[in-house]
């Protein structure tokens, strides 16, 4: 058997993770069985590049950030365009038999499952893996890579904390996730944070200023964390390139510097903001990624093994299962605004930024 292996879209902690244990898995129960690295995500397929990867490739990588594959960003819609005669859908088809693929691991976010989808319907055998620090994607309760960013992002939130408490300011914080604000949620929640900005609750900016004037009771500072998918209510009725141009007019991709300018100008309070960036993706997966990603790894590798594909590796109820990879692809996972986590914050008075 023949397996191929590639990392898609943008990278997280535990993606070596998974490769390893799909390696080991694959090494220790397939009997013959030869493994290629495909560098680059999708790029690499489309230009028909892969490696031999051996159990020494395999030893040292549980505990690496990033991807020892190399990763880039393949827009979906762009799959089945045409150029040159051929779509780079048709081209990752004829490389995948070119290599002589009998499976292929494709480790990735939302993006990256639509285009497994496709490849899957196109008759390539598939086997997803559910990769993102943003927590998004559809059937599944985690995603690897998810819990250490939000250690990351709770331990720079309690930096900042010094900081803004000792100058009674009000810091916004922005946070990974475009579409989600899971990232957000849990390491605003777990910081302490006093507010909670995230995408799928537009903000109301006299809510987000009557909640900083009126303070709090426990201490004269506050935290606001923004997902950088936030947007203002007087936007939400606007899609997504209308409200690309209008910020673009503002100078701005994101509402975080404008929000905080306008909460200084109406409240009076010191106000700053800072961006958390690329750091919330760096860095070595923590104890909880590097479990899942071990099992997640080694069950992906045992569907091949059972020759089930079309299928993506899940987290429901705590158990490792699998979903079709047609019922998911196209589908996101966004924060309930009326869920629990938000109720529970809500109940103890962390704002939301809505009246
Ligand atoms: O998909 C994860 C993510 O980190 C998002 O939270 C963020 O919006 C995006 O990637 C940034 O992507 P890029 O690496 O292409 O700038």
């Amino acid at each position: 058997m023949k397996i191929g292996i590639l990392t898609s879209g943008g990278d997280c902690a535990g993606l070596n993770a998974v490769i390893r244990a799909i390696g080991l898995y694959c090494f220790e129960n397939i009997p013959g069985v030869e493994i290629v690295g495909i560098p680059d995500g999708y790029g690499g397929l489309i230009r028909g590049d892969s490696f031999r990867m051996s159990e020494s490739d395999l030893g040292d990588i549980l505990d690496r950030g990033g991807t020892v594959l190399g990763t880039s960003r393949q827009p979906f819609k762009r799959m089945t365009v045409e150029e040159n005669g051929e779509s780079r859908l048709e081209r990752m088809c004829e490389n995948y038999k070119k290599m002589g693929l009998d499976c292929l691991f494709t480790l990735g976010g939302a993006g990256t499952h639509k285009t497994a989808a496709l490849l899957s319907f196109e008759g390539c055998n598939v086997i997803g893996l559910p990769k993102t620090i943003d927590n998004d994607i559809y059937g599944t309760d985690v995603t690897f890579g998810f819990q250490t960013a939000v250690e990351v992002v709770t331990d720079s939130l309690d930096r900042i904390k010094t900081t803004v408490a000792s100058h009674r300011r009000t810091m916004l914080v922005e946070i990974m996730g475009n579409k989600a604000g899971w990232l957000t949620l849990h390491s605003g929640i777990a910081a302490g944070a006093d507010m909670i900005l995230i995408p799928e609750m537009p903000i109301d900016v006299d809510a987000v200023c009557e909640f900083v004037s009126s303070g709090r009771r426990d201490k004269p500072y506050n935290i606001i964390a923004v997902a950088e998918g936030a947007i203002l209510a007087s936007e939400a009725a606007y899609k997504k390139s209308e409200r690309a141009f209008a910020r673009a007019y503002m100078g701005e991709t994101t509402i975080t510097r404008h929000l905080a300018e306008v909460i200084g100008e109406k409240t009076g309070t010191e106000t700053r903001y800072t961006v958390l960036g690329y750091l919330q993706r760096g860095g070595t997966p923590c104890a909880y990624d590097r479990l899942l990603c071990t099992r997640l790894g080694g069950f992906a590798a045992k569907l091949a093994k059972e020759g089930r594909f079309g299928v993506t590796a899940a987290v429901v109820g705590g158990k490792i299962t699998f979903n079709a990879l047609s019922d998911i692809a196209g589908k996101y996972k966004l924060v309930d605004p009326k869920g629990p986590a938000v109720a529970c914050a809500k109940s103890l008075g962390i704002g939301f930024g809505t009246k």
